[in-house]
């Protein structure tokens, strides 16, 4: 999701909304939890897309991205210094590749939106710590996410927490408010100011997803119009939950087989 200025609406879902979210998100992460035996060095990102796109159609749902904007895969996987929005292709992982697979479903009509960080054999210990960092760094930005906290807290907690790591948080990607629509308002921005933005309340739902580059924070989208790249080539990590503001919390829809938040 691009950023930009904030002028729409936010969607203050129903309580029973949560049923059918909580669905959609179990789904992404079921599919993330399930890709994972599949990366290794040897198999190209073209491969993994299919399995995804195979395992998403089996459950009756769609992948999302397939045709979205025109983006021509199911999945994005996104390796080393990509941001974002890699498009699976002919890419054969190599031992010590970093991946972030990306996943959006559609079940019954509700978006489920998710990725995480995969290895392909053995990473650098640079690499590990940059995925360690993006992983906290996103469980400080859900530790935000609480009635009559604001957005900027979220991007407030996410920033500090990271530029302390001495990594930098990608500004030209947000999160997204989401439900029926797979991006809706409000950007979600993983920097920023406390009190900033909108307050946050029970029925919102939306995606933190920070991409954290281990060198600048800057980027440029390739010629295929998706691939988004550290402009100084410099790894970069991401990881993305969804989430939906309760009345105590917030509750996490997409987390991972066995994961505690
Ligand atoms: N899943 C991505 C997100 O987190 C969006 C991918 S859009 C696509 O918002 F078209 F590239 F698939
Ligand atoms: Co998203
Ligand atoms: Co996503």
């Amino acid at each position: 999701m691009d950023g930009g200025a904030e002028q729409r609406q936010i969607t203050i879902h129903k309580p029973e909304d949560f049923v059918p979210m909580r669905a959609a998100g179990a789904l992404a992460a079921e599919v993330l939890d399930m890709v994972g035996a599949h990366v290794r060095p040897g198999i190209s990102t073209g491969e993994i897309d299919r399995i995804c796109h195979d395992y998403i159609v089996a459950r009756g749902a769609i992948p999302a991205p397939l045709n979205y904007r025109g983006f021509p895969k199911s999945t994005c996987i996104s390796i080393n210094h990509v941001v974002c929005h890699g498009i699976p292709g002919d890419r054969v992982l190599m031992d010590g590749d970093i991946l972030n697979i990306d996943i959006t479903v559609i079940l019954d009509g509700w978006h489920g939106d998710s990725s995480r960080m995969y290895i392909a054999g053995t990473a650098s210990t640079k690499a590990r710590r940059l995925i360690d960092v993006t992983y906290q760094s996103l469980l400080e930005g859900i530790r935000a996410a609480r009635p009559g906290a604001h957005f900027g807290d979220i991007g407030h907690a996410i920033q500090t927490y990271v530029e302390a790591q001495r990594f930098s948080v990608v500004r030209d990607f947000c999160g997204h408010g989401i439900g029926r629509r797979f991006h809706e308002a409000p950007n979600v921005l993983h920097f920023g100011r406390k009190g900033d933005g909108p307050e946050l309340r029970p029925g919102m739902f939306f995606t933190i997803e920070p991409m954290v580059n281990a060198g600048r924070p800057e980027v440029k989208v390739l010629d295929d119009g998706w691939t988004a790249v550290t402009r100084d080539r410099s790894l970069s990590a991401q990881f993305e939950h969804m989430v939906g503001i309760t009345e105590s919390g917030c509750e996490v829809f997409t987390l991972a087989a066995g994961e505690v938040i």
